[in-house]
């Protein structure tokens, strides 16, 4: 028996109407933010993300599923920041609008090791602003964010913010951590070793414990920033308080993505244990001159659908009742007739549906039963007879004989 991919999961009722739930909140709200959808492929040249996300990066240097084709290589999105960068240089959406706001759901995949909360296929909901520098677009990006985590009714959420900086800002936040960790290499664990020498920006988050002593010892502060850096910084935590947003400034919070500049930040949630983030996202304005467009600043973030569904309130609402009218027939001729009233009832936006397997009065009532039902319809031949059919309320056990063609407005009332 063929089994599934490890880190990859089935999605089957009920847990589908969570996901349906949170996709159909999140169109919604995309659409208050006045967003557009945007579906690129989930297959990409390779060097889409390697030139986006960074040589060095774990997604770039262990977790890309490839897949050789000839000369070319393709991978499989492990993100959708750089598909949709490319997507909006290669179809010139520049030219259609200055300020593009995209958003989409969907399939992304990394090469990880499975455990709770970290799955080789996930899903992201996400959204990217490409177009502008202004700081507004941060605040309204990260209270977007926030709109759409009250909307799936979780709470007890932390948004952390930093700022990297431009270009030269990160590279002068390499250097005063290069120049710092120059000493106490050794007592870094020896990810962080091998970081040191590739990407020093991602001591900053190691969450090893003697890693987190001897960058406490740094004491990295905004001191890499540049004016026009630090004012942009100081708009954007201006423009959350005034939303009353509530947030937390992290001078470490630096992200595995090399394409990030400027504002980052990262939304966590307690309740999650190590894979803590629910969603992430950050400035990114260099991306789309690198990657061969104009030189346009841009933002977004992703949520990962799978940690939503750990920590949302919809799944403690009672579940909306799926209850189709379930229709039985007694002999050929009923059968007949009662596929024209199904055709009828469906016409009519009525759920409905019947037996298909042969079964006995007594087993189409258990199958009604099953899928919940609140009303059963029973047609026999006395019913044809007398063109009517029988209505039975299956909470109250009622029954009673109704026109056939009254039956429509019967069941709307
Ligand atoms: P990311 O932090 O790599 O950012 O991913 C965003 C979110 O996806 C994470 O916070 C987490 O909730 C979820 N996630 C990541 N990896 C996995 C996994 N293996 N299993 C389950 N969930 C996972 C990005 O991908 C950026 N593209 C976000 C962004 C958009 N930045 C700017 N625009």
């Amino acid at each position: 028996m063929f089994k599934k991919v490890a880190g990859t999961k089935d999605i089957l009722a009920p847990e589908i109407s969570w996901w349906q739930k949170i996709e159909n909140l999140s169109r919604s709200i995309f659409s208050v933010y006045n967003y557009q959808e945007i579906r690129p492929p989930i297959i990409e040249e390779a060097a889409v993300f390697s030139r986006s996300l960074g040589e060095f990066t774990e997604i770039v240097q262990k977790q890309m599923f490839l897949i050789k084709n000839k000369e070319e290589i393709y991978a499989l999105r492990p993100e959708a920041t750089a598909s949709i960068v490319r997507a909006y240089i290669e179809n010139n959406l520049d030219k259609i609008s200055a300020l593009q706001k995209l958003y989409y759901i969907g399939a992304m995949f990394r090469l990880e090791r499975p455990q709770k909360g970290r799955l080789r296929q996930f899903h992201h909901i996400g959204a990217e602003v490409i177009g502008s520098t202004d700081a507004d677009i941060d605040v309204e990006t990260v209270s977007l964010a926030d709109s759409l985590l009250k909307a799936y009714a979780i709470d007890g959420y932390e948004i952390k913010i930093n700022s990297l900086g431009c270009l030269n800002d990160k590279k002068e936040l390499t250097r005063l951590l290069s120049n710092s960790l120059k000493g106490r290499l050794s007592d870094l664990c020896p990810e962080c070793q091998e970081r040191f020498k590739r990407n020093v920006l991602r001591i900053l988050d190691c969450k090893n414990e003697s890693c987190r002593r001897v960058i406490a010892k740094c004491n990295i502060r905004d001191n890499h920033l540049c004016d026009d850096c630090k004012t942009h910084f100081e708009r954007v935590k201006q423009g959350l308080s005034d939303l009353n947003l509530n947030y937390e400034v992290m001078p470490h919070l630096v992200r595995g993505l090399d394409y990030y500049t400027r504002t980052v930040f990262e939304i966590t949630h307690k309740s999650l244990g190590a894979q803590d983030a629910l969603g992430a996202g950050g400035r990114y304005d260099n991306l789309v001159r690198e990657l061969g467009g104009p030189d346009l600043g841009a933002i977004g973030f992703a949520f990962g659908v799978e940690r939503l569904l750990l920590v949302t309130g919809l799944k403690n609402n009672r579940q909306e009742d799926r209850n189709p009218v379930y229709l039985v027939t007694l002999g050929e001729q009923a059968k007949k007739e009662g596929r024209k009233i199904l055709a009828r009832l469906r016409q009519a936006a009525i759920a409905c549906d019947t037996d298909y397997a042969g079964k006995s009065l007594k087993g189409a009532m258990r199958a009604a039963g099953d899928l919940g039902c609140q009303y059963v319809l029973i047609l026999g031949d006395d019913e044809l007879n007398k063109g009517v059919i029988t209505l039975r309320d299956m909470g109250s056990g009622e029954q009673k004989e109704i026109k056939q063609d009254d039956l429509i407005r019967t069941l709307k009332c």
